[in-house]
C-alpha cells in the first residue's frame, strides 16, 4: 500500500473531542449523556481510522485541567472511561489496533490504573492503528516531564547539556516513537489549542468543525481528512518549492 503521505492522507491525526456538554443540553438532558453519547463517536472515528489506513490517532479524552469541573462529572468521566475500557478493549484488539494511554496516570483512581496497565500489555503487539488516549494529560506537562528526564539523564551523566537540541529533546516526550501529528481536528466550535499535544503539533494542520462531539460521524471525520487533504504542507519553503519536490518524488516512484 502506498504511504499515508502518498495517499494524501494524514499518518496521525490528534482529535480535541469537544461538545458533550452542549450536545446534552440541546436535548434537555445531563451533560454526561453528552459524554455517554461521545463514546459512540470514538468508536466511529476509530473504525473509520483502521479502514483509512491513519497509523496514529490521538484523542483527547481527559485534560489536566478538567479536573476543575464539579465533583460529579468528574467521577462520571472517571467511570465512562473504567467501562469504555472494560467494554472496549476486546474490540479494538479484534480490530488490531495498539492502545496507549499518555498523561499522568498516577492520579487516577487505582482500579482505573490497573485497567489501562492491562489494556496496553494486551494490544502491544497490534499494528494496524496507534490508539492514544490522552488523559490527565496537558501539553505543558508533557514539555515538563521531558525537562525533567533529560535533567535526570544530565545528573546520572548519561546526557550532556550541549547535545539537547530540538531531537533530543522530543525523545523525551510523551510518544518519541510515533510522528508527529499532521492534522489536528477540535470538534465543538471552539479555536482553541486548550493545551493539547502543544510540542508535537508544531506544524500540524488545524481543522475546526461547529460539529458537536456526540455527532462527530464517519461523514464528518471524512470532510476532515478531505479537507486535509486538499492542503498544501510547506514547512517553511514556497509553494513551487513543494509542487517541484511532489514531481520529484513521483517520478521516483514511476
Ligand atoms: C468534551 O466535551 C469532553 C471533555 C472535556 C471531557 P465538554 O464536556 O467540554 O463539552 P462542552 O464544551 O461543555 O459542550
Ligand atoms: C478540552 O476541552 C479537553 C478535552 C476535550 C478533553 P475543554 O472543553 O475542557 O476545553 P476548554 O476548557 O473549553 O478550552
Ligand atoms: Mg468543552
Amino acid at each position: 500500500m502506498a504511504s499515508a503521505a502518498e495517499r494524501r492522507m494524514p499518518s496521525h491525526v490528534a482529535i480535541i473531542m469537544d461538545g458533550n456538554g452542549r450536545w446534552a443540553k440541546q436535548r434537555g438532558l445531563p451533560r454526561t449523556a453528552g459524554h455517554r453519547e461521545g463514546v459512540k463517536s470514538v468508536r466511529a472515528v476509530v473504525e473509520e481510522s483502521v479502514r483509512r489506513g491513519v497509523e496514529t490517532l490521538t484523542l483527547f479524552a481527559f485534560s489536566s485541567e478538567n479536573w476543575q469541573r464539579p465533583r460529579t462529572e468528574v467521577n462520571i468521566l472517571m467511570e465512562l472511561f473504567v467501562s469504555a475500557l472494560r467494554n472496549e478493549v476486546k474490540r479494538l484488539h479484534e480490530n488490531q489496533v495498539r492502545l496507549r494511554i499518555i498523561g499522568e496516570r498516577s492520579a487516577f483512581p487505582e482500579k482505573l490504573q490497573h485497567r489501562i496497565a492491562e489494556a496496553e500489555a494486551l494490544t502491544a503487539d497490534n499494528n494496524r492503528l496507534n490508539l492514544q488516549v490522552a488523559a490527565n494529560y496537558g501539553g505543558r506537562w508533557d514539555i515538563v516531564q521531558a525537562a525533567r528526564r533529560m535533567l535526570a539523564d544530565v545528573q546520572a551523566g548519561r546526557l550532556q547539556p550541549e547535545a539537547i537540541d530540538e531531537q533530543v529533546f522530543a525523545e523525551h516526550l510523551s510518544f518519541p516513537d510515533l510522528p508527529e501529528p499532521d492534522l489536528f481536528i477540535r470538534t465543538g466550535g471552539e479555536q482553541r489549542l486548550s493545551n493539547f499535544v502543544l510540542w508535537q503539533s508544531a506544524y500540524a494542520e488545524l481543522y475546526f468543525t461547529d460539529t458537536l462531539w456526540p455527532a462527530f460521524n464517519e461523514s464528518a471525520y471524512g470532510l476532515a481528512l478531505d479537507d486535509y487533504a486538499r492542503r498544501q504542507r510547506r514547512f517553511g519553503r514556497t509553494g513551487e518549492q513543494v509542487e517541484t519536490l511532489a514531481a520529484v518524488s513521483a517520478y521516483a516512484r514511476g
